[in-house]
């Protein structure tokens, strides 16, 4: 049975210390990736699919691109949390085009053929069934719609975590499943898409690189970061609490030695590159 026990540093979270967490760099991605697609080019009658939404970087790179009046943006999204952050930024711009629901990308439940545009920025990782996923991504596009699924390439303060993993609770105990989920790469969306009915001349990949912001204190983004995706599989043990320090130390010296890491005007930086899979809907 997992256990209820929580460690006194572990950070309660809510959806203002994802976003912390989650720094600006999938936002940075949206913009760049939704510009290369053609985002001027939208129609009035564009219909776009924020899926897994979190706190709304896909709904954000689009509104940023003044889209026509008519165009219509649905986002949808598991996790209550991440909602109510995209739900309060709606409430401060209430003309916007945006309809927020809670649905899982495993089972979606709009009609066939309903969005132009599709895109999934990091959520392919975690799901419980991936092709079931994909397929849904190309049942909801209308023939001729593109549909997106980005996932991490290199992720390198992710190996600083699984180290910290193994330091504490030793190389034989699984990785905590937060950091086994981010395993998932490219070749797990080319395998997955055409299993979920993709053919592979409707897909293509593109790499974009972008730089995480960790903030000015690689302490507090280690253990924000610790507290959230290193939970064991049954849950938080004593030893957790009583090696915490060690872990998030260890972290903070392996963040800043990587060659990926740049400080600028005090903000820690980290080089971060996606597998982006553009996909378009034929018939
Ligand atoms: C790393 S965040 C990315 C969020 C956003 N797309 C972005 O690029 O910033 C992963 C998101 O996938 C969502 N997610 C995980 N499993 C999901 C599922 N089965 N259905 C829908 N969303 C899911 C999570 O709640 C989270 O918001």
């Amino acid at each position: 049975m997992a256990s209820s026990f929580t460690p006194k540093q572990a950070i309660e979270f809510d959806g203002a210390l994802l976003k912390e967490l989650q720094g600006d760099v999938s936002d940075k991605i949206a913009l760049t990736l939704l510009k290369e697609l053609g985002l001027s080019r939208m129609l009035s009658s564009s219909v776009i699919h924020d899926n897994g939404c979190g706190y709304g970087a896909v709904t954000m790179a689009v509104m940023a691109a003044e889209p026509p009046a008519g165009v219509q943006i649905h986002a949808t999204d598991i996790n209550e949390m991440y909602l109510a952050e995209l739900k309060a930024a709606l409430a401060k711009n209430p003309t916007w085009p945006v309809k927020v629901e809670t649905m899982d990308a495993c089972a979606l439940t709009f009609p066939d053929n309903t969005f132009d545009l599709s895109v999934a920025t990091f959520v392919f990782a975690g799901l419980t069934d991936d092709v079931a996923a994909a397929s849904h991504v190309r049942r909801t596009l209308k023939p001729g719609g593109t549909g997106v699924i980005a996932v991490w390439k290199d992720m390198p303060w992710h190996a600083a975590l699984e180290n910290a993993h193994h330091k504490i609770r030793g190389s034989d105990e699984p990785m905590a499943p937060f950091l086994s989920m981010t395993r998932y790469k490219k070749n797990e969306v080319a395998k997955d898409a055409e299993a979920g009915g993709w053919s592979p001349d409707e897909l293509e990949f593109v790499e974009k690189a972008e730089w995480l912001n960790l903030g000015p204190d690689l302490k507090r983004w280690a253990t924000i970061a610790w507290s959230f995706l290193a939970k064991p599989a049954g849950g938080w043990q004593q030893r957790d609490e009583d090696r915490w320090d060690e872990a998030v130390d260890s972290i903070v010296e392996e963040l800043g030695q990587g060659a990926w890491h740049k400080v600028e005007d005090g903000v820690h930086k980290i080089r971060m590159v996606a597998d982006v899979a553009i996909m378009r809907k034929q018939g």
